[in-house]
């Protein structure tokens, strides 16, 4: 192959038809949170995934859109991803329903097997997310939760304009001092886009050692709370690093449903979110 050509796998196979105006399927959805972060690896997908089952647990109708076209995790999570997802004769996607109460859209029900990588060209990645806003049937959903793929360039940046009307993102950052830094990153790129920031959640912080209960700072403690303080947004709540997390993500099964702790955590989460969309909605108001 000559330098520079990009290898471009088949799209998938339904149809990418870009239907007029703004999807009549998107317009019943309540509330839309995007979790993002200055940069990858810090616990977007647990996070959006734990905090998709916190809410459905809770009663609400909660959807979840892995906006991440490279790395498609949430099925995963969730213990789905050997499913398939189905169309309907009106060319609708009807989004994957998970024995935790949520459904679920991902690149991952597209592609021929895990390992496949989608090697697409940007405007092909924009149609898929594009679809999944606008084609999947999402009816009256409380909540959708978009788990962004990693960091603040053009591919969160075509995501973040596709969504209609969203409420406002989540940003989740690791306790250092350099975490400070993808925080403002994070912030700038939701100013930019005018995006309201409902708050900061602070993940891998502490851990506790499961021989002797002494929790040790693997990347120190309080970046996140100190980012929130310094850019003026709500500080939502710490999660501990746990190796539990990685072990039932790994098995497909949320640390909500097997860990009180996180459980606790992630109902604090929800409910200072709440409170977070409550204050946003007061402020439009007045
Ligand atoms: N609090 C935690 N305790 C232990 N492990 C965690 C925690 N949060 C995330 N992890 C683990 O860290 C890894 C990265 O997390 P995750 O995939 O959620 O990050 P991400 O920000 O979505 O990554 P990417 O940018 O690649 O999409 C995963 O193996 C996950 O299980
Ligand atoms: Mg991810």
């Amino acid at each position: 192959m000559p330098t520079g050509t990009i290898k471009m796998n088949k799209p998938p196979p339904t149809p990418m038809v870009q239907p007029p105006g703004k999807s009549e399927k998107y317009r019943g959805v309540k509330h839309t949170i995007m979790v993002m972060s200055g940069k990858g690896g810090v616990g977007k997908s647990t996070i959006a995934v734990n905090l998709a089952v916190t809410l459905a647990k809770q009663g609400f109708k909660v959807g979840l859109l892995d906006a991440d076209i490279n790395g498609p995790d949430d099925p995963k999570m969730l213990g789905v991803d050997k499913e398939k997802v189905y169309a309907t004769e009106k060319g609708e996607i009807l989004p994957l329903e998970t024995k935790y109460g949520v459904k679920v859209i991902s690149m991952a029900f597209l592609l021929p097997s895990e390992e496949t990588a989608v090697i697409w060209r940007g405007a092909l990645r924009h149609k898929a997310v594009q679809q999944f806003l606008e084609d999947v049937v999402w009816e009256d959903m409380d909540y959708v939760i978009l788990d962004m793929p990693p960091g603040t360039g053009d591919e969160a940046l075509t995501v973040s304009q596709l969504v209609p009307d969203a409420d406002g993102i989540v940003v989740v950052v690791t306790p250092q001092d350099v975490a400070l830094l993808d925080a403002k990153k994070a912030m700038n790129f939701a100013s930019q886009l005018k995006l309201p920031v409902l708050g900061i959640v602070e993940n891998m912080s502490g851990f506790v050692c499961p021989h002797c209960g002494e929790t040790i700072d693997i990347f120190k403690r309080g970046g996140g709370e100190k980012s929130a303080k310094e850019n003026n947004v709500t500080f939502l709540g710490r999660i501990p690093l746990v190796t539990e997390v990685v072990e039932k993500a790994d098995e497909g099964i949320p640390a909500v449903e097997i860990n009180d702790t996180l459980k606790q955590i992630f109902d604090g989460i929800t409910s200072e979110l709440n409170e977070s969309l409550n204050k946003r909605k007061s402020k439009e108001a007045s």
